[in-house]
């Protein structure tokens, strides 16, 4: 079977104004309008999704959130829901990154709701999972890594999972210029859509687009993009200039 290749841009805290994600936003558009294969995404701050998908109407540029709420409306001050993002026009949204996890005392509980809540206004939830280096140290990478996968995926029905992709983010490779080899990273991948498997079944996990995340950059893309089980990826620090994170682009195209 073969599986498109998304690549996902990650902006979390940044560009700090409406100037700064305007002029990125424009030269997206410019950049990114060659391409025709890959699926593209950005996930600006939520103040920004307005701008965001005006700015991206009428391209092949897909936007989302970076975080949601398990709760849908109320009294839950700070927090944004589901058909929130939906309603600004968002197609997906990251649940459960490792910042949000390590920073913000998200748990694997926490991450479940925040899918179903997704899944039941429609966006494409990008659930991050990946282990800590003391844990790859300690050679508990798959297990925590598999905790996390059905943790997240308890009770999401076959007939729902579909949306759902998996985003394997190692903690020890985000924002550290210290990627997963390809080798790893691959194995890794594997072991996850294995274990897809044995929660739903063989078509469900060969389906399931498996993104890798951490310190992808225009010169590492390619080796991993052409591994077997990465099906694109989630890009934090090179998707805030419009040239790197086309450069990424690009090479997942010339993969397809
Ligand atoms: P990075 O971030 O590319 O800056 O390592 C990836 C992420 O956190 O999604």
């Amino acid at each position: 079977m073969s599986r498109t290749k998304l690549i996902a841009g990650n902006w979390k805290l940044n560009p700090v104004d409406d100037k700064g994600a305007l002029e990125l936003l424009r030269q997206l558009r410019t950049r990114l309008a060659p391409f025709t294969k890959a699926g593209i995404a950005v996930m600006p701050p939520f103040t920004m999704l307005h701008l965001a998908v005006d700015i991206l109407k009428d391209t092949r540029i897909a936007v989302g959130g970076q975080n949601l709420s398990g709760e849908e409306s109320g009294a839950f001050t700070g927090e944004v829901s589901a058909p929130m993002l939906k309603s600004a026009g968002c197609e997906y949204v990251i649940i459960g990154h490792s910042e949000r996890r390590q920073f913000f005392n998200e748990t694997d509980q926490g991450v479940n709701r925040k899918i179903m809540a997704a899944l039941k206004h429609a966006l494409n939830p990008i659930v991050c999972v990946g282990e800590t280096l003391e844990q790859r140290e300690a050679g508990q990478e798959e297990s925590v890594v598999r905790e996390q996968v059905v943790q997240a995926l308890s009770e999401i029905k076959t007939t729902e999972i579909h949306p759902v992709i998996i985003a394997y983010e190692p903690v020890w490779a985000i924002g550290t210029g210290r990627t997963a080899s390809p080798t790893q990273a691959q194995a890794m991948h594997l072991f996850i859509r294995r274990s897809v498997e044995e929660l739903y079944d063989a078509q469900i996990a060969q389906a399931m687009l498996i993104l890798y995340g951490g310190s992808v950059k225009p010169d590492n893309a390619r080796e991993l993009l052409s591994q077997k089980d990465i099906d694109g990826a989630l890009v934090g620090g090179a998707c805030l200039k419009a040239d790197s994170f086309a450069e990424i682009v690009a090479a997942g195209e010339s993969i397809l």
